[in-house]
């Protein structure tokens, strides 16, 4: 049996068994949203380690191709955004999980007057084959389902992406990450790795797979604790920290410096001049924080030593400034 077979297998068992707390993190801001109400069997489906919805994404009813249905949680949020037949295609290659999200949003209609169940057509697909043509998607969204992949299944998952979004178009993603890499013994046990416990590489490798697949642009929206693998457990000499990571990716060529990787820095020029400008599109108010990319605060740093300081990341971005 391939890892993907052992992953497939255990999702049909969860999609019919639900295991409240899987993959859950205590923050999901968003199942609060007005006149949106979820069921509580889709609750106990909430697969994700994050979320993947930013509601200042969401404007003007985008298609959104959500990959990993789940039971269905995001899929409803993101169709409270895009009210319309077919706005949200879910691809899920497990059937009992197709079915279950299926059951789950028919509730769903009945406890939410605005929502209809055409909203979000469930397809049957793969991460690595998406049923959609090239170019054709505004958002792409996957929850918690990429860490399971192995790093070159990732690869071909986030070109297949990369492939079906129009330019400009973003990919919304939430996945644990690790803090350090995930010893081998770990990695190879596929049941940890289909609960989201084993796949997680480095935020470093994490991001550098998502550039090589072609994105120039990515904002880390948030980064907390997530799970904690203990010694004895895990057969650890010591614990091993996941964080979950959510991030929008966006479809835009990468720059010949390198991608911009917003992380929540800001750069503050401090004088003596009232502003600074380096000539490549950064002008720097005296006292003023500028949101900036790191590749661009360090680049700031090294042209001014003395006279710039670069705040910690805040792991927290979501578009720079007020004036
Ligand atoms: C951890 S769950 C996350 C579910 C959902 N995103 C959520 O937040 O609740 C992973 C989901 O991806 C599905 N899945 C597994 N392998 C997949 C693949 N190769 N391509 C697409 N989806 C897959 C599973 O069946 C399951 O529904």
């Amino acid at each position: 049996m391939t890892y993907l077979e052992t992953v497939a297998q255990f999702y049909s068992a969860v999609a019919q068994a639900p295991q409240a707390g899987l993959c859950c993190v205590q923050s999901s801001p968003l199942n609060w949203l007005p006149e949106l109400k979820i069921p509580q069997p889709m609750q106990e489906m909430n697969y994700g380690c994050g979320s993947t919805l930013h509601p200042q994404e969401l404007v003007n009813q985008p298609t959104i191709l959500y990959i990993g249905v789940g039971g269905g949680l995001e899929a409803l949020q993101f169709a409270y955004f895009s009210r319309r037949p077919g706005a949200v295609i879910a691809v899920e290659p497990v059937a009992a999980m197709r079915e279950a999200a299926s059951r789950n949003l028919e509730i769903a209609a009945r406890e939410n007057p605005w929502f209809d169940p055409s909203f979000v057509d469930i397809c049957p697909g793969d991460a690595f084959n998406l049923p959609v043509a090239d170019a054709s998607v505004d958002i792409v969204a996957q929850n918690c389902l990429f860490n399971i992949f192995t790093p070159e299944d990732l690869t071909r998952a986030l070109q297949q992406v990369h492939r079906v979004l129009k330019p400009g178009g973003r990919l919304q993603m939430s996945d644990p990450i690790a803090t350090r890499p995930v010893p081998p013994h770990l990695q190879q046990n596929e049941r940890l790795r289909a609960m989201c416990l084993s796949g997680a590489l480095t935020y470093q490798e994490y991001i550098q797979r998502i550039i090589n697949a072609g994105f120039g642009q990515i904002e880390i929206r948030a980064r907390r604790p997530y799970r904690l693998l203990d010694c004895p457990t895990y057969n650890l000499e010591q614990p091993l920290l996941l964080e979950s990571l959510d991030s929008v990716s966006f479809k835009i060529p990468v720059p010949a410096d390198g991608a911009c990787v917003f992380t929540g820095k800001t750069v503050i020029y401090t004088g003596p001049e009232d502003a600074f400008d380096d000539n490549a599109g950064h002008i720097l108010q005296k006292g003023i924080p500028a949101a900036v990319c790191d590749k661009t605060a360090a680049q700031l740093l090294a042209l001014l030593p003395e006279k710039i300081i670069v705040t910690d990341s805040t792991w927290h971005y979501s578009g720079g400034g007020c004036c």
